[in-house]
């Protein structure tokens, strides 16, 4: 017995080690991104009224209250670059509410808009939030890319950055430093790979209508205003006029292939191997694999034969699927969240 304790103990402290060092390796690049002051780089969107500026201009809150929600977008467009914000989501009970930071320039190109997402979709007390990335390129919203993860920790305790980078040759989605999720543009892509300027948005909303469990737990303004806060805003790009395309004066000759030779948008073989354990322990749904959507997945989607057998045909994750004990509880959860879901909130 004692013998198979300190054994287990070992392992687990084993275990403990090894997702440390998935989950946190060493990269001081995000360290030293330029942070940019609210009122230099952003504009209020919605809801005036509840956007909240620190009176350092570093940070700012977003509410969602009864009456309204709120957003603020960057002032400039931009073509490519990385987007990057620390953001400590609303507690306690969440349901129906999305907290969107994204990238889209909808407002200029009604029919052939572009668009990058991390949707933050509430959730129950007691259960994690949830949340998804979508890519649209050129309008092509019936081709919606969704995934969808929980997280390993709860975003509403602390500030964790969540980043978009955005080149011509790539899309990665980070948390922190952990890369989650990147499409590498192929020339089958077409029209679907975002190649116009976009600004960077984040908004809060009640999607009470769809965003938990498909729209079965509404928000409840009982523990309302619901608080996003927001600070070490980054905004690294090429500011460009949207229509004429025309770099704005400060970006160099060169910077059409910015940001291609920053450290942070080349996968090391240590941050590939990060991002695949976290889709393998987090991603419950993809849209690679939902073959009733999409019988021949989209040209973007590197298919892992080993990755699909734990997807149904819907792009939901098999029920029962083996997973470390360790995990147990927080597969379950997922499991139960998707089962609620089924497919009508994609
Ligand atoms: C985007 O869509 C428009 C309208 O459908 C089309 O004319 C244009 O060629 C498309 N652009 C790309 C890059 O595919
Ligand atoms: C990339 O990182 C290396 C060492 O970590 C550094 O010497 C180099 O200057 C960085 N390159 C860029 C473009 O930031
Ligand atoms: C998930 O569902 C099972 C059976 O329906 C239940 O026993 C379990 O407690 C649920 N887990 C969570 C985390 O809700």
């Amino acid at each position: 017995m004692e013998k198979l304790h300190s054994l287990s103990n070992r392992i687990t402290c084993l275990s403990l080690l090894f997702i440390l060092n998935l989950f946190y390796p060493a990269n001081a690049e995000f360290n030293s991104l330029t942070r940019i002051p609210f009122s230099k780089g952003f504009s209020p969107l919605f809801g005036d009224g509840n956007l909240m500026r620190s009176s350092d201009d570093k940070s700012v809150r977003l509410l969602l209250s009864q009456y309204t929600g709120s957003g603020f977008r960057s002032s400039d467009l931009y073509n490519h670059g990385f987007f990057s914000a620390k953001i400590k989501l609303p507690s306690e009970y969440t349901a129906g509410i999305v907290m969107a930071f994204y990238t889209t320039n909808g407002d200029v190109f009604e029919k052939t808009h572009d668009e990058l997402d991390f949707e933050f979709l509430g959730n129950i007390r007691g259960k994690a939030w949830r949340f998804q990335t979508n890519v649209y390129g050129n309008g092509s919203t019936s081709r919606g890319r969704e995934e969808r993860y929980s997280l390993w920790f709860d975003p509403s305790k602390e500030f964790h950055r969540y980043s978009i980078l955005w080149t011509t040759k790539k899309i990665i989605f980070y948390i922190d430093e952990i890369p989650i999720r990147q499409i590498i543009h192929n020339d089958e892509m077409g029209g679907d790979y975002p190649s116009k300027p976009m600004s960077l948005y984040a908004t809060i909303w009640d999607a009470s209508d769809w965003a938990t469990s498909g729209g079965k737990y509404k928000v409840n303004y009982k523990y309302a205003p619901f608080v996003a806060e927001f600070t070490d805003l980054v905004l690294h790009g090429c500011a460009v006029d949207p229509l004429q395309e025309i770099p704005s004066p400060g970006c160099s000759e060169n910077d059409d292939d910015w940001p291609e030779n920053i450290n942070y948008s080349t996968l090391k073989p240590r941050q590939l191997v990060a991002m695949k354990k976290f889709r393998q322990k987090y991603m419950y749904y993809s849209y690679c694999y939902d073959t009733l959507r999409y019988p021949i997945p989209p040209p973007e989607c590197e298919v892992d034969p080993l990755e699909r057998q734990q997807f149904k045909e819907t792009g939901r994750l098999k029920f029962g699927k083996k997973h470390h004990r360790r995990h147990g509880k927080r597969r379950s959860q997922v499991l139960n969240l998707s089962k609620d879901e089924e497919r009508d909130d994609i």
